[in-house]
């Protein structure tokens, strides 16, 4: 907690005077940083946060290619091999943690992992979806919050009171030297900033469906009144069900409040459902909200923003934006 908030506390300083192409950047780095310190329990330098970005970048655009064409020169073959890099790194990390006998960093997944029975492969295997699926959608999720808090100064000062509140009551002093309890305490209790995340999730989800494989073999079924196909894939997408008024109510509007009373667990599924749900999901919430907390508990962040999205890409990430940060 304690080296999360260190790395909170230094990007949401670097936030100040950036516009949305910067605020992007800054806060894809944060994703990776955070996410790198729970899975390897290690800070990435500044050298090997460009060096990982890069490959993934390589490694998502590969995966994104028309063509599977696996030769040189080709965005598929540039995909592959930057994920044989990354692959070949975590290896590396496994087999040192294997050998080595100090638990200094027992926290991380990696550790936890390599201390398992789990075949090598497996290991990396798990160990680089979590990592890949951990940074892009805590940014274009921080984004929207950042860009709803600019057009509701209304719910941004509700975000600054219940900060202010919980810094005096759990954290001595504001810079640097309370415990990770008490930031840890601050943060759970940060109940009205939850809703915030939520309802951003709601309106600007970072995931907007799930699609099931459904294997060939077999035979068609009846899903209440209509029947699938045999062989059929499923696509289940949730922007209709959270924003149909007959289950949220004023839809169209941005309304954290509506989240202080339990979302239904059918009509709200940010995260997905059933046992591919998204393992990250508490992971998320807590690193948005420490996040958010030491932007609060620092700063009194002037925001100019808007929340149209853009049409060819609904949810990526807000294009007006401008952050000052105060005192
Ligand atoms: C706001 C942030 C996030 C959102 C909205 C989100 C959403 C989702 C969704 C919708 C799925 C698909 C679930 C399904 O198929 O039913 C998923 C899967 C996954 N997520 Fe997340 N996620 C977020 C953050 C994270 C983070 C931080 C991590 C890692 C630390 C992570 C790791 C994963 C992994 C590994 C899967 C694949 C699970 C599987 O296929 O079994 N996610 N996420």
């Amino acid at each position: 907690m304690y080296t999360l908030s260190t790395l909170s506390a230094a990007y949401a300083r670097r936030l100040d005077g950036c516009d949305a192409g910067q605020c992007k950047s800054v806060l894809k780095k944060f994703g990776l940083a955070a996410v790198s310190v729970i899975i390897l329990g290690k800070q990435l330098t500044a050298v090997e946060l460009e060096e990982y970005l890069r490959l993934f970048h390589q490694h998502f655009t590969g995966l994104k290619a028309t063509r599977k064409w696996n030769i040189p020169g080709t965005t598929y073959f540039q995909g592959t091999q930057a994920k044989k890099e990354l692959e070949r790194r975590l290896r590396l990390r496994v087999r040192k943690c294997r050998r080595a006998n100090n638990d200094d960093d027992s926290e991380s997944v990696l550790f936890r992992l390599a201390k398992s029975d789990l075949p090598e492969d497996d290991i990396v295997d798990n160990l680089l979806m979590l990592w890949a699926a951990g940074f892009e959608p805590v940014r274009i999720t921080l984004a929207w919050i950042l860009a709803f808090l600019g057009t509701h100064p209304e719910v941004k000062q509700l975000v600054q009171q219940e900060v202010e509140a919980l810094a005096t009551r759990f954290c001595a002093d504001k810079w640097d030297s309370s415990s990770s309890d008490a930031i840890w305490e601050a943060v759970r209790s940060m109940k009205y900033t939850e809703c915030v995340l939520y309802e951003t999730l709601r309106m600007r989800p970072p995931a907007t469906h799930v699609s099931f494989g459904i294997n060939p073999r077999l035979s068609s079924y009846r899903v209440g009144e209509a029947v699938v196909p045999a062989g059929w894939r499923i696509i289940c997408g949730w922007t209709g069900t959270f924003n149909d008024p007959r289950v949220f109510e004023a839809a169209e509007s941005f309304r954290p409040e509506r989240f202080e009373h339990d979302p239904s667990p059918l009509g709200f599924t940010p995260f997905g459902g059933g046992i591919r749900r998204c393992p990250g999901r508490f992971f998320v919430k807590y690193e948005i909200l420490l996040f958010l907390f030491v932007l609060f508990q620092h700063h009194r962040p002037h925001i100019q923003a808007t929340t149209t999205p853009t049409m060819d890409k609904p949810n990526v990430s807000p294009r007006d934006l401008l952050i000052t940060l105060g005192p």
